[in-house]
């Protein structure tokens, strides 16, 4: 038990701002987190072992796709509300409460890799002196707070509960967002103890201005985000699999999805595409996956839900292909112009992108491959460098195919008259992500291909 001295002493702190916040990994995650807590009043010293990161926070200089950061960052940092360090130590020492948002990606095995929470939980271990609040946002799988971090924590002699508060609270921004921002996303808290998540609870209340929930501990609240996501994951792939049905039985299911989303009960839209990318729905399944298999009881709506993930690509560069065919050309010797590299509209991740899949697959068919990113200067895959074209018109110059595989806003203001005329006799334009009319596309003469429609 921690002394109730200590305990209220932290709350005050934190209620009137005066506790100092330290955020280690200073990503997509970390960067509004600093934002958020500078905002709200605090003083906070962000660390990463990026020291390229650490030189442009410093700077002002925001590197990260997030409207709100983008914004605050500049100020909060000129008004010294925040500075970043590349010594852990430097930057915890000092501070009252700490919170950890270092990534946690697959190993080469395809299960977790702690190796960055670990590091820090080392580092922490002796930096834990007075009441402090450490907090784990990185995303991982039921257990990870106490079971793996807590004894690295604890190396230094401290225990949790009794001389540091200890709490998981699971990030669930989604950046390039402009809709939301982290200070609007509810929060959930899960502490090892009830005054862990008191002050957790506290904090958060402190820096957001959506509803902060508690829960009865950091497993749960670890399993709330792995079961977000993993509805995400699940939920896409029943739709790309349905998909595949409705285009062969020639039904229109993307208006089937709409009309189904009318209901106003039981039932959230999910939408087909060329694959799933980016940091944390391809991953985030395979660590609960992994803690499946070591009890025994393994996750088979998951597997299932990663073949037809992963088949995706597949069934569009088939799908091309064959249209190819139809209008009387080979593989070798089209040319596609794919529009959009990163794994989701309006930012710039190529992480993980299907686009990326979808580019190596035409490239053994021996089919050139021109790209188009407003946001990617280039991308490379194989080893051979993409760069992309300047405008979505000169990259389809001489193209066979219009290939859709982001949903960037620019593209539906596409010239489709314009573009038709640039591309080769019979052009193929087809849209992965559902963003054009087919009307518009056949008006202007284009063959219209999309994902769940005939
Ligand atoms: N990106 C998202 O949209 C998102 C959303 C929800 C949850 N998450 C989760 O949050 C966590 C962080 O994700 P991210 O997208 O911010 O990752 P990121 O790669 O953008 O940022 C992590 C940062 O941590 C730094 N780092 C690595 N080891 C460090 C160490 N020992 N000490 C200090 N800094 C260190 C890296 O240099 C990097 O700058 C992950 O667990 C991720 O799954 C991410």
């Amino acid at each position: 038990m921690p002394s109730q001295v200590a305990v209220n002493d932290l709350v005050r702190k934190i209620k009137s701002k005066q506790a100092r916040v330290c955020v280690v990994g200073l990503g997509y995650v970390g960067v509004p987190l600093s934002v958020a807590s500078a905002e709200a009043g605090f003083n906070v010293a962000g660390v990463d072992t990026d020291r390229d990161k650490v030189g442009k926070l410093n700077a002002g200089l925001c590197y990260v796709e997030d409207a709100y950061s983008e914004k605050l960052l500049p100020s909060l940092v000129s008004a010294d509300k925040i500075h970043a360090f590349s010594s852990l130590k430097q930057g915890a020492e000092q501070a009252d409460v700490i919170i950890i948002c270092v990534p946690t990606p697959l190993d080469k095995k395809g299960g977790p890799d702690l190796s960055y929470v670990k590091s820090v939980g080392r580092g922490l271990a002796g930096c834990l002196s007075g009441y402090k609040l450490v907090i784990l946002e990185s995303t991982s799988y039921p257990g990870t707070t106490q079971e793996v971090l807590q004894p690295l924590l604890e190396h230094g002699g401290k225990r949790a509960g009794r001389d540091f508060a200890l709490v998981y609270s699971p990030e669930r921004i989604d950046y390039g967002n402009p809709r939301h921002s982290v200070k609007d996303i509810n929060k959930v808290v899960g502490g090892i103890d009830e005054a862990s998540t008191k002050v957790g609870t506290q904090f958060y209340k402190s820096i957001l201005s959506a509803p902060v929930t508690s829960v009865s501990s950091p497993a749960v609240a670890e399993a709330a985000k792995i079961l977000e996501n993993i509805f995400r994951y699940v939920n896409i792939a029943l739709v790309n699999e349905l998909s595949i049905l409705h285009e062969a039985l020639g039904v229109d299911f993307i208006e089937a999805i709409d009309a189904a989303a009318t209901k106003p009960f039981g039932f959230m839209p999910h939408y087909p595409g060329p694959g799933i990318g980016g940091h944390c729905i391809p991953k985030d399944p395979f660590y609960l996956v992994y803690k499946a298999k070591q009890t025994g009881l393994p996750l088979r709506l998951v597997s299932a839900a990663e073949e037809v993930n992963k088949l995706m690509p597949v069934h569009v560069v088939s799908r091309l292909l064959s249209a190819l065919k139809v209008s009387g050309k080979k593989p070798e010797g089209s040319t596609v112009a794919l529009w959009g590299l990163a794994y989701k509209g309006e930012v710039r991740d190529t992480r993980r992108s299907p686009a990326l899949e979808v580019i190596r697959s035409l490239e053994k068919r021996k089919v050139r491959v021109v790209v188009y990113d407003p946001y990617v200067p280039k991308v490379s895959v194989d080893g051979k460098t993409y760069p992309s074209a300047s405008s979505p018109e000169s990259a389809v110059k001489g193209a066979d195919c219009v290939l859709i595989t982001t949903n960037h806003n620019a593209f539906r203001k596409a010239r489709l008259k314009l573009v038709r005329r640039m591309m080769n006799r019979r052009p193929i334009l087809f849209d992965t992500k559902n963003m054009l009319k087919r009307v518009d596309c056949e008006n202007a003469g284009l063959t219209y291909l999309s994902v769940g429609r005939p």
